[in-house]
Order: structure tokens, then sequence, then C-alpha cells
């Protein structure tokens, strides 16, 4: 039997997974000796608070949190979330009928296509960007439309730019503030007018607020839900991946419109079955740290953000200061070493000549071409290092 040809045509069209192909070289290089500086993945570096894990053990040992988990999520952790929303952005949210515990926010992020999209339906998404939201789009068998994030729009969609035809097709829009790989934000007059464009449109925004707590320079990330009417049509995604450094629990929660959040229930309910307890228990105790704890993260994310872009911008690289995010989006085009070579090939000469790993920036959808983007998840000493080897590759 040919395996290949039974291949659902919607898997075979999806391109690579840039983040495989990422660590696929890592592997490659570590298996050839190399020593390594990894800042490909968005896999933080940085432990999980003590209060956190030491929750975790007690919980691990009651014989009742190793059950079948609560499909919708513990009411601990629901109304935890509900809390923590009104305290971090002042806005109320139903822990009853508008928040869901899912499995990472990745996982969410993919089945929102499923609730929504049919073949034809078009879904608007930013690019470049993470890569679930097209390959969720296109898995369930849609058409992803790009809105390319430009340095001259502020790394903000220009809508005025999307087709009527599009337009017409169009189901759902995908936003991502602090953004990840431009490490932009988001004001509230642009979530502003992204609501009021999508409610002219009949649109349902996703807004992946995965990195919502990791800004800089005192600024601080605005929820949709602090623009008036964006409970009609809106859905926020929230991770403990990258504030917490909990990547591999595999832990987030969605909230919004109860009818959306009831949709994307049917699809969560079908495929997924809750989220282990003992986890949610601990990301309760994460959701009540104060904001120093959080501080701590964010000084940490500084420094190595400042360390990167300075010794960049000194080799004559293109990199602005991210406002947010754990990204430096930077472009060395013109410089000694980008030749005529593309992302790819400027990614894969950083890992042969200096054991550095970044993510190409065409791996996040064309506009990324010219771009790398450099994970902060090495330390300062790293960090440094990098700097040092990328000056020799210029010298
Ligand atoms: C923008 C963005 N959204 C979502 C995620 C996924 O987070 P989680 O671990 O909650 O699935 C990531 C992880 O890299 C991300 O960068």
């Amino acid at each position: 039997m040919d395996i290949e040809k039974k291949i659902s045509h919607r898997l075979k069209s999806l391109g690579e997974y840039v983040f495989f192909g990422v660590a696929e070289a890592k592997k490659k290089a570590i298996q050839a000796g190399k020593d390594i500086i990894d800042l490909g993945g968005g896999n933080p570096d940085l432990p999980p608070h003590p209060k956190i894990v030491e929750a975790l053990k007690k919980e691990a040992d009651k014989p009742e949190n190793h059950r079948h988990p609560q499909y919708e999520g513990i009411p601990e952790l629901r109304k935890a979330a509900s809390l923590w929303m009104n305290r971090r952005f002042g806005v109320d949210i139903d822990p009853e009928t508008e928040i869901f515990i899912l499995l990472g926010s990745k996982e969410g992020l993919a089945h929102i296509s499923w609730a929504f999209i049919d073949p034809e339906d078009v879904a608007l998404v930013p690019d470049p960007a993470y890569p679930v939201y097209q390959r969720g789009v296109e898995l369930a068998g849609g058409k992803a439309v790009f809105m390319p994030l430009l340095k001259e729009n502020s790394w903000l969609p220009d809508f005025s730019k999307i087709t009527s035809k599009s337009l017409s097709k169009a189901k759902l829009m995908f936003l991502n503030y602090p953004n990840n790989p431009t490490g932009a934000l988001a004001g509230k007059d642009f979530l502003k007018t992204a609501v009021d464009f999508a409610k002219e449109y009949e649109l349902i925004i996703c807004q992946d607020m995965a990195y919502s707590e990791i800004t800089f320079d005192n600024r601080k990330s605005v929820s949709i839900f602090q623009i008036d009417g964006a409970k009609d049509n809106c859905l926020e995604f929230f991770s403990f991946s990258k504030t917490y450094g909990m990547t591999g629990w595999r832990l987030g929660f969605v909230v919004g419109n109860s009818n959306l959040i009831d949709i994307l229930k049917r699809v969560e309910i079908s495929v997924n079955s809750g989220v282990f307890h003992v986890l949610q228990k601990a990301a309760v105790v994460a959701l009540s740290l104060e904001d120093n704890d959080i501080d701590q993260v964010r000084q940490t994310y500084q420094k190595r953000r400042d360390i990167l872009v300075e010794g960049l911008k000194d080799l004559g690289w293109e990199v602005e200061k991210p406002a947010g995010s754990i990204f430096v989006w930077a472009s060395p085009v013109g410089t000694k070493i980008a030749h005529d070579l593309d992302s790819r090939q400027i990614a894969n000469l950083l890992i042969e000549k200096a054991g550095i790993i970044t993510t190409p920036g065409a791996g996040l959808g064309p506009s990324g071409e010219g771009y790398l983007r450099f994970s902060l998840i090495a330390n300062e000493e790293g960090l440094n290092e990098a700097v040092q080897r990328i000056k020799l590759l210029h010298m």
C-alpha cells in the first residue's frame, strides 16, 4: 500500500513546521559536537516560582486528583483566572460561562478553527506569526489570508489592505499582542479599531495573549476586553508557559463571549478530556503570585534583551528593542554576513559557524523573510557569548 497517497490533502498541503526544523537542526549540531547556544524556540529557561512547584508536589499526593479531570477545568482555577483578569485588566469575566481551561493555549488556538472553519472559509492571520493560527485553519480545510505586519505600521495589521473578497469569506481574525515574533504591543486605540472592524465584517477575534505579562520599560499589555463591546465577538487565549515558566505543563485558558466559549467547548470535549487536576490546582497558586514576583521575570528578560539588541546593533543589524515578549526580531540584511543569503540560509550559517540556534523569519510567514528571531532563553553570559560569536562572523 502506498501510505503517502492516503495522506489527507489538508495535511499534505501544510508547509514545514519551522520549530520542528529548528529542533532537528539543534539535535544535529549537538550530535556533531558543537557548543550550542540555543536561542531557537519559545521555551523559557526560567523555572516556575518555588510556590508553584510546592503546590504541584502537594497536590500530586492526593489520590482524588488523579481521576478523570473536569472538562471545562476545575472551579477553583476558573475562579482564580476570573479574579486575575479583574485584578490585572479591570474586566469582569464570569468563571462559570466565560472561561475554559486548555491543555496549553496552542491546542485551543488550533481547535477554534475546527469549531468555525469549513472548506472555502477564510481566517485572517498575521504574517509573520506563531504558526498554529495558519496551520489550525488549514487543517480544518480553510484558507488563511495573511495580514502583513510591517515595521512602518508598528507591526500592526493594516485592515484597509484586506480585500473585500477575503472579507466576504472571513470568519475569524487572529491577533497576538505582545507579539511573537516582533515584540510589538497593541494599545487600546488599535484594539478598538480591530473590534469595530471585526463587528462591521462579522468576524470573531481570537487574540493570543501568551506573552501578556512579559512587557518592558514599565509598559503593560491591554486586554481586548478593556474595549467596550468586545465581549460580543472576541476570545482571548492565555498561557501559563511563558510568564510562569510552565511550558512543559501544557496549561492555558481562554476567556470571552460565553457562546463562543460554549462552541469551542463542543470541540474540546470531543477531542480532549480536560487537564490533570494536579496541574490546575498548582496553577491557582501561579495566578495568585504577587506582581513583584513577575517583575523579576520581566527584569531578567529586559536585561537579556538589552544585551542582544545593543550587541546586534553595534554589528550593523537592523533591530529595535521589543516592547514585550521573549523575542528579538532582527535583520542582518546589508551586513557582511547576509550577502545574498535568505533567512533560512543565514540561520544555517549561524548554526554551522557559530553554534547559535535561531528561527529563520521566513518560517513564520513570507513577511518574515530577511529577519531572524532570537529567543531570550539563554542567560546574560550566553547572550554576551552569542554576540561575540556573531561578531567573529562579521570579521
Ligand atoms: C504567540 C504564542 N502563542 C501561543 C503559544 C503556545 O503556548 P502554550 O505553551 O500555552 O501552548 C506560543 C508558544 O510558543 C506562542 O509563542
